[in-house]
Parts: C-alpha cells; sequence; structure tokens
C-alpha cells in the first residue's frame, strides 16, 4: 500500500473513490459527485493537499486537508475529510492513511493538527483516537441526516 499526494491522472479515479464510500457512509455530509475539472483545480489549490491510499494500481482511501494560510496559523491544518473504500475497511488503510498525512505534515513543520467528527461515526472516531487525537469541543446537534440529530466533535492534535 502506497500514500502518496493525487497526481493530475487520478480525477475519475478519486470520482469513483468518492462515490463509493459516500453511498455506504451514515455519517459525512452529501456532496455532488467531483466532475475532473474540479479535482484539477482542487490539486493546485495552494491551501489544499489531497492525499490517497493506493493498492494493486487502485485507490482504496483519501484525505483532504486545509492547510492555515495566515502568518498567524500557517503552523496549523484541518483534515477536511477522509474515507476508505467500503470493502477494504477496519483492515488498518485509514491508520495507513491518516499516519502517513501526519508525517508529512509533520516534515512541513506543522504543529496543531484538527478535525471535526460527528460523535456518532464509531469508526472515525476511534481511529482519530488511536492516532492521538483528544475531543476539545462538541458543536451539539450540528448535523443532522434523515430527521437524526448527532453532536459533532472538534479533535486536536499536537505534534
Ligand atoms: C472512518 C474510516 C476512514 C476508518 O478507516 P478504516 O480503514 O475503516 O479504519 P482502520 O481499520 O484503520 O481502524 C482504525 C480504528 O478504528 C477501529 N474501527 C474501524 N472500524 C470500526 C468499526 N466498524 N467499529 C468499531 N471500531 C472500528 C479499529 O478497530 C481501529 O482501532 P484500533 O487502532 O484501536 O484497533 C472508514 O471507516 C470510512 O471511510 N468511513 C466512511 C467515511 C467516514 O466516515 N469518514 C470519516 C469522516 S470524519
Amino acid at each position: 500500500m502506497t500514500v502518496r499526494s493525487i497526481r493530475k491522472g487520478d480525477a475519475r479515479g478519486l470520482s469513483k473513490l468518492l462515490s463509493g464510500i459516500s453511498k455506504e457512509a451514515s455519517f459525512i455530509y452529501t456532496e455532488e459527485p467531483l466532475l475532473p475539472e474540479e479535482v484539477e483545480k482542487l490539486r493546485l489549490h495552494p491551501g489544499k493537499q489531497i492525499y490517497v491510499l493506493e493498492h494493486e494500481n487502485a485507490l482504496v482511501g483519501y484525505c483532504t486537508v486545509a492547510l492555515g494560510m495566515f502568518p498567524e496559523n500557517s503552523h496549523t491544518a484541518k483534515i477536511q475529510s477522509m474515507g476508505i473504500m467500503p470493502d477494504q475497511q477496519n483492515r488498518g488503510c485509514g491508520k495507513i492513511l491518516l499516519s502517513a498525512v501526519i508525517e508529512k505534515l509533520k516534515q512541513e513543520d506543522k504543529k496543531v493538527i484538527t478535525l471535526e467528527v460527528v460523535d456518532k461515526n464509531t469508526p472515525a472516531v476511534k481511529l482519530y483516537q488511536s492516532l492521538g487525537f483528544i475531543e476539545v469541543g462538541r458543536i451539539k446537534d450540528a448535523f443532522i441526516k434523515m430527521g437524526n440529530k448527532s453532536d459533532i466533535l472538534i479533535m486536536s492534535l499536537h505534534v
């Protein structure tokens, strides 16, 4: 398994991955499918990073990061979203991907990494806790899906 930044030719694979993940996931935001030109725009955005987990020439996971863009927060980064293909979940892929992303951010001198997660998203919360993220805040009822309310946890990791 390899963790790498997305490349120009990944647009189609990434769109397929995102739709495969969003079909099965209950606690993520509903997003329109990404068009190849939008992937390319994101790839070239100076404040964003997109990493993928590749296995046997297929993309099985992704992680997007937003970098602090001001002098005051240039030492921070936010994990915006991540996902692993449903048939590969709960086999350690999420951990391989996110630990590699944290390592890359460390090498770029990032000191504070934050993220938000729906509190009922047990696999995601467990993954983040297992890599050292701690809950630093909770926004009550900030996520509503099919009429069901959930809290959003704010988590941070100091590296
Ligand atoms: C959240 C997600 C990225 C985790 O990736 P993963 O590859 O399944 O996770 P891993 O196999 O690396 O497991 C990480 C930890 O979570 C635990 N875990 C994984 N799936 C679990 C499940 N279904 N139930 C309980 N714990 C689970 C593992 O035991 C492991 O904990 P440990 O290190 O203490 O043993 C993946 O489930 C996913 O893509 N979900 C849908 C999209 C999503 O919710 N993204 C997160 C948005 S914030």
